[in-house]
């Protein structure tokens, strides 16, 4: 959605049909269209208002993933929004240019409500966007990859028996089926969401390519890191930028990392550039002027372990149960165990740094603001975490695995910002 200078948007969560495979239709749901919702584009210190109003004939929530704000604007599961309602939150965006998203969160019922379509892009410009390609659509190209299983006459269909949750077997890119991209420029930035419910892609060129990370999940990188595979969980983001010369063909895949989430080889988007590109400086040096996040000395420590029962720390969500208290704004380390099998770790209302995986230093391109983290099996990650410094004492916000099935089973605790 543009914004009209006043930073309000209207957004409606409803059912619609979409056509994805030739011919046959899908009962999907959208925000304001029939999948996916629009891209919501606002600056740092913008003051943005919304009336999300709920047409979807049942109760749900929509949740800024990303976004710094009060608890209660979070849209968590305490932010119910029930069937015909409409929900008005509004807050000040108060953090480093980023690629955030929405999408429901329900408790027991994210999984469905995301995988029939309630999801988009949101992003966040500071002064330290325009060192990027910034022209949305042209050289700024969201990419929001998902994957589904479709019964033979078309329909969505869920197997949420399985250990992760639902592992589909067809791509689609911004609600896209066998997806196709001209570009035109010489130097494109793709803004990578992994919106699956539980599959991680390994993306990387069919031609070998290399590309410039320039951002993980929550800002960008103090300087660009070049790469031929970045993996994304779910609820990951990275930015990327990619150089093109005239006539390039290309395929952006996902490369298989063995069993697992990330098993499978997928192309994601056929990619041609035109015959004439409009050209663009390579970017270099500097991107983001935000220092990394860092911890006092003496700064809090927080365990937290995954259990092979999809529990953390041996407990299943409870909505009526704090389970953590965090001083507003604080600076903490938080530590996830991985004892069970494949998980990554979500943090709402917070951004932060991850500073060892097993005591190893994360590679440089992974060193950026995030608020999503894979945590391999059987893995420590550390993490410098910044907290929003909204203080609520009513309302909490989550933490938790954001492998969709995990999380509505219960893989997910409750901290007050106080
Ligand atoms: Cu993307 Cu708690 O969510
Ligand atoms: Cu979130
Ligand atoms: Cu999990």
């Amino acid at each position: 959605i543009e914004s009209d200078g006043s930073k309000h948007f209207s957004l409606t969560m409803k059912p619609g049909t979409s056509e994805f495979l030739p011919g046959k239709t899908t009962d999907t749901w959208g925000v304001n269209g029939s999948y996916l919702g629009p891209t919501i584009r606002v600056s740092r210190g913008d003051e943005v208002s919304f009336d999300v109003e709920n047409k979807l004939g049942e109760i749900s929530t929509l949740h800024w993933h990303g976004m710094m704000l009060p608890p209660v604007m979070d849209g968590g599961p305490h932010q119910m929004i029930e069937a015909n309602d409409t929900w008005s939150p509004y807050w000040e965006i108060d953090q480093p240019a980023a690629t955030t998203w929405y999408h429901p969160h329900l408790h027991g019922k994210t999984a469905q409500h995301v995988y029939q379509g309630i999801a988009g892009m949101f992003i966040i410009d500071d002064e330290d966007s325009e060192k990027l390609p910034s022209n949305y659509g042209v050289d700024d190209i969201p990419l929001i990859v998902q994957d589904k299983l479709f019964t033979s006459d078309g329909q969505f269909t869920m197997n949420e028996d399985s250990a992760y949750g639902t592992l589909g077997d067809e791509i689609l890119v911004n609600g896209t089926y066998d997806p196709y991209l001209e570009v035109t420029a010489s130097q494109v930035r793709f803004r990578l969401l992994n919106g699956s419910n539980a599959r991680a892609y390994n993306f990387g060129f069919t031609d070998g390519r290399s590309f410039q990370v320039v951002g993980n999940d929550a800002g960008l990188l103090n300087e660009p890191v070049t790469l031929e595979r970045i993996m994304l969980s779910p609820g990951e983001r990275a930015e990327i930028v990619v150089q093109f010369e005239p006539g390039d063909e290309t395929i952006l895949r996902s490369y298989s990392r063995g069993a697992g989430i990330a098993n499978g080889n997928f192309d994601i988007l056929k990619i041609n550039a035109a015959s004439e590109l409009t050209e663009s400086t390579p970017i270099s040096g500097q991107l983001s002027t935000v220092e990394p996040i860092e911890v006092p000395e003496d700064a809090t420590l927080r365990e937290f372990t995954l259990t092979l029962k999809n529990e953390i720390n041996d407990k299943l969500m409870d909505m009526q149960r704090i389970d953590e208290v965090v001083p507003a704004g604080a600076k903490e380390i938080w530590v996830i165990h991985n004892y069970g099998s494949e998980h990554n770790f979500h943090i709402h209302d917070a951004a932060f740094r991850v500073l060892d995986v097993d005591g190893n230093e994360p590679e440089e391109y992974e060193r950026g603001r995030k608020d999503t983290v894979y945590v391999p099996h059987g893995a420590t990650v550390r993490l410098a975490v910044e907290f929003g410094n909204h203080t609520d004492l009513n309302y909490p916000l989550m933490y938790h695995c954001h492998l969709l099935k995990h999380e509505d089973e219960g893989m997910m605790g409750q901290f007050l910002l106080v």
